[in-house]
């Protein structure tokens, strides 16, 4: 889908639909009073007699408005003017995507950006509403071809504006691509995007950039640098694991870069801890950690930013099999620290403690890995929340700042020294797991221990990486949470 920006009239231009926003107690953007007026005051008749309304998300199409280009308006509701905010503007936003999405027409033109309200600048509204009309445009396509009864994605978005919003717009397109990237490789089953297939994935993205570099480790060579942990995990799969490494160059050689690991389970079947067939139907998501580092680097080298970043992704397949890591087993880790594996289900923290200790070598400024860590941090924050957990204050408040800023939201956990003793071992250095209680934190208390001597943070994503229920699909979250942590970084 192309996103572009055009300053015309809005009555003037030719298209499929005018996408006008609509907010109680704000007078008429621009575009909607132009529109009024080129219709004979047929905008202010509709909001009048409740034909438009102004609640945040509705949606209603206007057919036969008298002096328009363009073929129907679709008017959307923004709330009340006093609540309005980014959050608020990104649902109503989604919801008008979905609209559009729906309906068989393939060209808009949206000026939702238009409603100013407190603490808001127009870039950054910009920039928000045509990342969501995009997002909302995403239809999985690779398994099931689209058929001629299914919604009619958009062909093209334009935006009311011009050349002083083109930064913003240019910084939309480059986050779009990273998470449709993202939600593609979320979705696609397991038994396509297997370890190799991600390995494959970052081969087709260094071959688009000189500036990006790909290294991809196989397990002889993990073997040699001892990552027992993470082959303890693969050791039950027949599809082999791979440590893939993308180097992005964007500055000079000696400004240290921001390492970036992911999770790239390609499925959790639990291992010989094996999940119920209920909590396993939905692990091929548990290498959204993956997905999720993929997507910013993607994005990152699109905008060439100038800074550099080591995107290092950990893809195994934790299987059951006559061969597979068993409870009791103990495991050396890449660190030398020893490891009592209690729950082969709690695999994600054996392979992040290697690609952590595997981190250290590029010398990083800063060290994030994204993960689907615990159902415990989906009890604890829900769908809207990334779990954030972190050694450094300065780098945890740079993270919730960047969430907040581009609604793709962390919330942090406290990594209190009272918690590591619940995974105190009699047979190891540490166990896997920590009990019931405060499951998300011990998770953050066993891969701090990994981390000791870097600025690190830990984003849990179980909760927001994928809807659950019937609108199931990935999100592509936290693409936007660290892209913006990457835009910030480079200036
Ligand atoms: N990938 C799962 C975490 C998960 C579960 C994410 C449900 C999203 C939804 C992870 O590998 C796992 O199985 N964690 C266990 C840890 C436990 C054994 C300590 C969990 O959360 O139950
Ligand atoms: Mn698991
Ligand atoms: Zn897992």
């Amino acid at each position: 889908m192309k996103l572009s920006l055009d300053d015309r009239a809005p009555e003037s231009i030719d298209n499929d639909c005018l996408v006008l926003g609509f907010a109680e107690g704000a007078e008429l953007t621009s575009s909607a009073r132009a529109v009024d007026e080129a219709s004979g005051g047929a905008i202010a008749r509709m909001l009048q007699s409740g034909d438009i309304e102004t609640g945040i998300g509705k949606t209603h199409f206007l057919q036969n408005l008298a002096g328009l280009a363009a073929s129907r308006v679709l008017a959307v509701g923004l709330g009340k003017l006093d609540k309005l905010n980014l959050p608020r503007l990104d649902r109503a936003c989604l919801a008008a995507g979905k609209a559009l999405r729906d309906h068989p027409l393939t060209r808009c033109h949206v000026c939702l950006h238009e409603m100013e309200f407190a603490g808001s600048d127009a870039g950054r509204r910009l920039r928000q509403t045509a990342l969501a009309i995009h997002r909302a445009n995403y239809l999985y396509t690779v398994t099931k071809p689209r058929k001629d009864d299914a919604p009619v994605p958009l062909q093209s978005a334009s935006f009311q504006g011009g050349v002083p919003l083109q930064p913003a717009l240019d910084q939309a397109v480059a986050l779009a691509l990273g998470f449709e990237k993202a939600r593609m490789l979320g979705d696609l089953p397991p038994n396509i995007c297997n370890p190799a297939y991600l390995a494959q994935e970052a081969t087709a993205i260094a071959s688009q950039y000189d500036n990006v570099e790909l290294e991809i480790l196989e397990e002889s060579d993990m073997s040699e640098l001892g990552m027992d942990a993470l082959l303890g995990v693969s050791r039950g799969s027949a599809n082999r694991a791979r440590l893939i490494v993308l180097r992005y160059s964007g500055a000079d050689a000696a400004q240290r870069p921001v390492a970036l690991i992911g999770k790239g389970v390609t499925f959790d079947s639990g291992g010989l801890s094996l999940k119920s067939g209920e909590n396993m139907m939905q692990m091929k998501y548990d290498m959204c950690g993956a997905a999720g580092v993929i997507g910013a680097f993607v994005a990152c080298a699109r905008m060439q930013l100038s800074i550099n970043v080591i995107c290092i992704v950990a893809a195994v397949e934790n299987m059951p099999d006559g061969d597979a890591y068993r409870p009791g087993d103990v495991l050396t880790s890449m660190s030398g620290k020893t490891i009592e594996v209690l729950n082969t289900d709690a695999e994600g923290r054996l392979i992040l403690c290697d690609a952590l200790t595997y981190s250290e070598r590029f010398e990083p400024e800063v060290v994030i890995d994204v993960a689907t860590l615990t159902g415990a941090c989906v009890v604890a924050l829900g769908h809207h929340a990334t779990g954030l957990i972190s050694n450094d204050d300065e780098l945890a408040d740079e993270l919730t700042s960047a969430g907040d800023a581009i609604v793709d939201r962390a919330w942090r956990l406290p990594l209190w020294e009272e918690y590591q003793s619940q995974l105190d071992s009699p047979f190891a250095d540490m166990k896997n797991v920590g009990g019931m209680p405060a499951g998300v934190l011990t998770a953050g208390c066993f891969l701090s221990r990994f981390a000791e001597d870097l600025r690190w943070a830990h984003l849990d994503i179980a909760g927001s990486a994928w809807k659950w229920g019937s609108d199931n699909g990935a999100t592509g979250r936290p693409v936007g949470l660290l892209t913006q942590f990457l835009l910030n970084r480079a200036g």
